[in-house]
């Protein structure tokens, strides 16, 4: 599964260059509204940003990105596997330039990840003593936690430690270090970086059980006198069956533990997931796209109005509770950028942003817009 995932690093790497043709064109479309500006009164608009992104090597983007945008995450290159490849081995350079690309575009950071069980770096996964993994937690964070502090505005401290039936994931870092680990890596994250907003960040948490294993992270971290600001919700759903109901209930839960409450990855999905019918391990469905990748060639518009109602109901409820909610962050700029193409099923063709892959505003994008009108 790491192989994967790095394989989708190198790809969404190298893939996202625009053609200068592009640009061109661009250039002579009329200006399109800000997102970062219509909901400037409401919360801040984040978007994931890959390395040709950070390092402006994609003209449309690096174009794009500022007007849109006033918060950003990293979408690979702080996690551990990139950043600590090794015990005593740090790469700073990425993270760094990000850092200077956000002092320079006025956006803030969410740096992302210290502590989650996938995209580790393989001398963690070999780690079989619970010293040597509480070696590597605290080096870990209190390193980069420490050089960062002041410097990007938050971190998902921990990423993803629930099961879906809301107890904790039997992760590398419950099985040696025990339950209170969650707990330990927010403390360190508060000592080393004093001066940033710290978050537990999760996937389907607006799902009644998972999310009651949210509240308790929550509730515990803040019994042990340990500081956590913000809860970030992923938000990787399927246009077609978005949970309104439960992600309204939640940011309701969530916010009276007195936490911000943010939505850190959203992305809709139109595709069909395999997963849905089967259940199977994520590795086993990954296989290629034969067959199963129905719209290579642009989205019918039966479906595309799927995908727009879906962000239109979303922002309706996000600026219903705008007093509870500090950020929406969509899981890539544009489509063709979507880690969506690639999972769980490679080589695919998946429409989940509100840019299409010429960078063009979709119809959801004017939808988002408009739900402020
Ligand atoms: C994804 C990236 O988008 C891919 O490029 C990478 O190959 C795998 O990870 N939850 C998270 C994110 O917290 O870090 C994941 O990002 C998507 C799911």
């Amino acid at each position: 599964m790491i192989k994967i995932f790095i394989t989708f690093v190198t790809l969404t790497t190298t893939c996202s260059f625009a053609p200068l043709q592009l640009q061109a064109q661009n250039q002579n479309q009329s200006p399109i509204p800000s997102l970062k500006e219509t909901f400037k009164n409401d919360f801040l608009i984040g978007t994931a940003l890959n390395t040709a992104q950070i390092q402006e090597k994609d003209p449309a983007a690096a174009q794009l990105i500022p007007l849109q945008f006033n918060a950003a995450t990293p979408e690979n290159i702080m996690k551990a596997a990139i950043i600590h490849p090794g015990w005593d081995q740090y790469n700073f350079t990425l993270a760094d330039q990000l850092v200077a690309y956000g002092q320079k575009n006025k956006i803030k950071i969410t740096a992302h990840t210290l502590i989650w069980h996938s995209q580790l770096p393989d001398f963690v996964r070999s780690i079989k003593s619970p010293d040597s993994l509480r070696q590597f937690f605290t080096n870990h964070i209190t390193t980069l936690a420490s050089r960062y502090d002041g410097k990007v505005f938050s971190w998902d401290v921990v990423n993803e430690a629930l099961e879906e039936n809301g107890s904790l994931r039997k992760s590398i870092f419950l099985q040696l270090l025990g339950e209170d680990y969650i707990v330990e890596a927010f403390r360190l994250a508060q000592k080393a970086a004093p001066h940033t907003e710290l978050y537990y960040n999760d996937y389907n948490i607006e799902q009644p059980k998972k999310r009651a294993g949210a509240v308790e992270i929550i509730k515990k971290i803040k019994a042990a006198g340990v500081r956590i600001d913000g809860v970030g919700i992923q938000g990787h759903w399927r246009a077609s069956h978005i949970p309104l109901a439960e992600i309204e209930q939640s940011i309701l839960d969530f916010s009276a533990l007195g936490v911000k409450v943010m939505f850190t990855e959203l992305d809709l999905s139109v595709l069909p997931n395999p997963w849905d019918r089967d259940n199977a391990d994520v590795s086993a469905t990954a296989g290629n796209s034969t067959g199963k990748d129905p719209y290579p060639n642009g989205l019918p518009d039966s479906v595309q109005n799927v995908l727009t109602k879906g962000y239109e109901d979303l922002f309706k409820l996000f600026l219903k509770h705008k007093d509870k909610i500090s950020r929406i962050t969509f899981w890539g700029v544009n489509d063709g950028q979507s880690w969506l193409n690639d999972f769980p099923i490679r080589g695919r063709t998946n429409y989940p942003t509100l840019f299409d892959r010429a960078y063009k505003a979709k119809p959801a994008f004017y939808a988002v817009i408009a739900t402020k009108k």
